[in-house]
């Protein structure tokens, strides 16, 4: 069933909303329950695509998962498969995270090689090379890993470059081999250090999280645990982009401001209000947005590049010219010729974009190009005049519970038309 998003654009955003669960949080510990002995319970689990594809993987790999309310009920102890299947693995590529957990609970996992996705190839070249250092011994064949481990032993793990995903996938398997294992220039945003609390409510032993370097003492039997992820500082960075390109005064709950300090500095430098209360985050963005410096996206803690696209969409019509530079992913601007059908002007050289501030964005027909770039349009549908249709929302499903509720409790006029 085709659905879009209709947005009327021109209306300040008032109001106080609770962000959702991290989905770059509760898609690892959806992994790591393989690793636990018994029943977990996620409460407040966000409701996304990309949580219902990691719990097809799971319930294809012999464990149970079902809903009860807002909570996911996990258990794996009924776990009797030890492949990810080409047609799962492509749903969702970062299901190479299952990758370490399965490796470390049976000996042995196979996967289909993820291959790229909306933002250029997602190689996972680091997570097999610290895979083998633990010992696991993986052959590339037909377009699939297989991959054995009679014994997974801890040791000095360097990363060449501080990758969320590979972190997280050592972290797991390091889970399962006997002894220390050490990961050095590991990355250091906060998703992976709920990854640790998770783990460690489980009876873990695993500590640094948060910076480069984490320690994991494997060997130990994990059980169960009831755990409420972080909130999402994307989703979060989202509302603020949105309250700046709108216009407006919103409160987010729940979000603490340290965890996106790159993106609020960049929004003050814009003119917005902004103020952490340790309980959350209040925006007031009374007048249009002026033109910041630079902004360059980098591993945690520098600018997020999941917020690139959302800031962009914010200074569309800022009084001067910004330039983003986007360093992690390739094909990051996709969103650019779709902001451009509203009146943006957005100039793109490679892994540079230039926006310079128009009078008038106008409401236009425009299709998502993946989940950030989706929102994005949201955002700049907010401060465009009249109507603006967004169509193939199912990218932004992925990692939005409900993008057009949330907006409503912010005040936006925007529904969600559902064509048979
Ligand atoms: C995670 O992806 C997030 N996804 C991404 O969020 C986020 O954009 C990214 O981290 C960076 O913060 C989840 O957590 C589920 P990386 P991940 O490994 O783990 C290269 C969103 O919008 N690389 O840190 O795939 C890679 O190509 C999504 O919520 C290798 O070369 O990111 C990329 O250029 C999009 N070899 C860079 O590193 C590897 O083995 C960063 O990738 C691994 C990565």
């Amino acid at each position: 069933m085709m659905s879009h998003l209709l947005i009327r654009g021109g209306v300040p955003l008032r109001g106080d909303l609770t962000v959702q669960g991290a989905k770059n949080s509760v898609l690892p510990i959806l992994a790591a329950t393989i690793l636990a002995r018994g029943q977990v319970v996620l409460r407040a689990c966000p409701a996304l695509r990309d949580v219902d594809a990691s719990v097809r993987i799971l319930q294809s790999l012999g464990c149970s998962a079902r809903w009860e309310g807002a909570d996911l009920l996990v258990d794996t102890a009924g776990m009797d498969r030890c492949e990810i299947s080409d047609t799962l693995m492509r749903e969702m590529r970062s299901s190479a995270i299952f990758l370490g957990a399965i490796l470390a609970r049976c000996g042995r996992a196979d996967i289909s090689a993820p291959g790229g996705c909306e933002l250029g190839p997602r190689p996972i070249d680091l997570h097999l090379a610290g895979l083998r250092e633990l010992g696991a011994r993986i052959r590339e064949r037909g377009g699939f890993l297989h991959c054995t481990a009679e014994r997974l032993t801890g040791r000095e793990i360097v990363l060449s470059l501080p990758s969320v995903g590979a972190t997280e996938n050592l972290m797991l398997a390091a889970c399962g081999a006997e002894g220390i294992t050490v990961i050095s220039n590991a990355a250091r945003e906060p998703e992976i250090e709920d990854l640790q609390n998770f783990l460690n409510a489980c009876g873990g032993e695993v500590s640094g999280a948060g910076t480069s370097t984490v320690t994991v003492r494997g060997g130990k039997a994990l059980h169960g645990c009831e755990y409420r992820c972080m909130p999402d500082r994307i989703v979060a960075a989202t509302y603020l982009c949105a309250a700046a390109s709108a216009g407006g005064d919103i409160y987010l709950r729940g979000v603490r401001e340290s965890q996106l300090a790159t993106v609020t500095a960049a929004l003050r430098q814009g003119g917005c209000e902004i103020r952490g209360d340790g309980e959350g985050i209040s925006c007031t963005c009374r007048w249009p947005m002026k033109a910041i410096r630079p902004v360059r996206t980098a591993p945690y803690p520098g600018f997020p590049t999941d917020a690139q696209a959302v800031l962009m969409a914010a200074l569309l019509k800022s009084r001067g010219a910004t330039v983003f530079e986007e360093t992690i992913f390739e094909n990051r601007y996709r969103h650019v010729d779709e902001l451009v059908r509203m009146g943006a002007d957005i100039r793109v050289s490679g892994r540079t974009a230039v926006v310079s501030g128009v009078e008038a964005l106008s409401g236009a027909d425009v299709h998502c190009t993946d989940l950030r770039g989706g929102a994005a349009l949201c955002v700049a549908a907010l401060a465009a005049e009249g109507e603006s249709r967004i169509f193939e929302i199912g990218h932004i499903d992925r990692g939005y519970a409900s993008i057009e509720g949330d907006l409503t409790v912010l005040g936006a006029q925007i529904i969600r038309v559902k064509q048979e």
